[in-house]
């Protein structure tokens, strides 16, 4: 007889010698996978969150917010792989500003901080093991980054990717490394603790930690929410900012009735039928930056009573083993999300932040228009819109993956005057092209080319 599923995933996770802790949290997942658990919010269970301070109204003494901001540490996850452009490595290794990376700007926004303020702000990064050697190595570069002895990173768990069919551990001979995945980032907590960073940081005297998206520059450290969250005493916070119609991906928070608890309602955790009330920005007007406040003295005493296992809801994720071969084996990946431990934490915390602190990129629309002269760049290395940034939408055909983007646009065109950029068909973009307006380039049938030094408008190419 064969064992069954999670036994065969168990005994391939300590095959693998995957923590003890990270198996549990994966067995308690794959416990509400089997049920069919969905993890669905209905709107009805739910009361849209309301009356949250917003950070430029409130007082926050300077000596405290220093004396907090001393205690902090900076996290960044850097685990996922930026598959939706086609990535199979770090998005933080990617160019974005000149010759920069997404993790020379961390760096330097770190650095920057340090001098400013006097902090040691460690800079810890969460990898997973698709991650790590490219970045530390990237990292090198800069020798003044660590802090005494603590690590400049840890790793996240992996577990196995399970057959749709039978939920089983898949096995993919041609390439086994693609027999696992990360588990999403709300494998955090699991990874702090049974990595030992998290009590390496409390024993090195930080009390929190900033944690944000690798992948958002705008989250750089910032010593008055550090002052307003250790002056609220609350365990964990989530910095949350006025959704708008364009806020397409990412969770809001909502309160849940039956406690009155706030938690993070993801996209996928909507039934089809409540799909036009949660996209009603008027009735859910925030939205989750994935911008996290955690007290390490908290988590760390909840991981204690729960054996590193939070309680935090399942998201089910649908890919094929080979996610560049979409016929290859349907797979389940069992993930979880970060920002939804706000409903684990008694007395957790809202704080509604500028959009300046969430600037992701998720897709290389995204990408242009951090690139471009749209933002400038700070003495403390943080991004500045200079004006409203313009609608970016790249035909899906020809610039989706970083490798067709990149092809296409090797220089990047100025946006600053542009309202909008949208873009048919197969277009390489010269030097110095500048784009203003409501500007469009429609379908020529073939690859087409936007010549140096060209004007781009709502007529196309001038
Ligand atoms: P996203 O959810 O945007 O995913 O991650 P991603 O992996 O970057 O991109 P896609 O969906 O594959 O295209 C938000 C942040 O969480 C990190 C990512 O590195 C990014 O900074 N993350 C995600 C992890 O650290 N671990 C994970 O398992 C997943």
């Amino acid at each position: 007889m064969t064992a069954d599923g999670l036994t065969q995933a168990r005994t391939k996770m300590t095959e693998a010698g995957v923590a003890p802790t990270a198996i549990d949290v994966f067995s308690r997942f794959y416990g509400l996978l089997e049920s069919g658990e969905t993890g669905v919010v209905p709107e009805t269970d739910v009361a849209p969150l309301r009356d949250v301070p917003h950070l430029a109204d409130l007082e926050v003494d300077e000596q405290a917010a220093r004396e907090a901001l001393a205690v902090t540490a900076v996290i960044k996850l850097n685990g996922g792989l930026g598959t939706s452009m086609g990535m199979d490595r770090a998005k933080s290794l990617l160019r974005v500003r000149g010759d920069q990376t997404f993790l020379d700007v961390i760096a330097q926004q770190v650095l920057a901080a340090r001098a400013e303020t006097g902090a040691r702000l460690p800079l810890v990064l969460m990898n997973s093991f698709r991650t790590q050697e490219d970045t530390l190595e990237a990292l090198s570069r800069y020798p003044d980054l660590a802090v005494d002895d603590l690590p400049l990173d840890f790793l996240q768990n992996r577990e196995p990717k399970l057959r749709t069919a039978d939920l089983t551990p898949v096995e993919w001979p041609a390439d086994p490394s693609l027999e696992w995945c990360p588990p999403g980032h709300g494998d955090l907590y699991a990874a702090l603790y049974a990595s030992g960073t998290l009590g390496r940081l409390l024993d090195a005297g930080f009390r929190y930690a900033s944690v944000s998206n690798s992948d958002n520059l705008g989250a750089a450290p910032d010593a008055r929410i550090a002052g307003w969250f250790a002056a609220s005493g609350a365990p964990f916070a989530s910095e949350v900012a006025r959704r708008t119609p364009a806020d397409r991906k990412g969770g809001h928070l909502v309160v849940r009735r039956s406690d009155g608890r706030i938690i993070l309602r993801e996209t996928a955790q909507t039934l089809p039928e409540d799909a036009s009330a949660a996209a009603d920005i008027e009735t859910h007007p925030y939205f989750n930056t994935n911008n996290l406040w955690l007290d390490l003295r908290a988590l760390a005493e909840e991981l204690e009573r729960t054996g590193g296992v939070l309680d935090l809801p399942l998201i089910r994720n649908d890919k094929t083993v080979d996610p560049t071969d979409p016929s290859s084996t349907p797979v389940v990946q069992i993930e979880s999300a970060m920002g939804a431990a706000i409903e684990v934490f008694d007395g957790a915390a809202v704080l509604e932040v500028d959009r300046s602190r969430f600037l992701p990129v998720k897709t290389t629309n995204d990408l242009l228009v951090l690139r471009s002269d749209v933002y400038r760049s700070t003495e403390e290395h943080r991004l500045v819109a200079t004006v409203d940034a313009p609608l970016v939408d790249l035909d899906p055909k020809h610039y989706k993956t970083i490798a067709a983007f990149d092809a296409r646009l090797p220089s990047t065109p100025s946006l600053a005057r542009a309202s909008a950029l949208t873009v048919r068909g197969d277009w390489t973009f010269g030097r110095d092209v500048v784009v203003v307006g409501q500007a469009e380039l429609t379908d020529a049938g073939s690859s087409a080319q936007v010549p140096d030094g060209a004007t781009v408008t709502a007529d196309g190419v001038a």
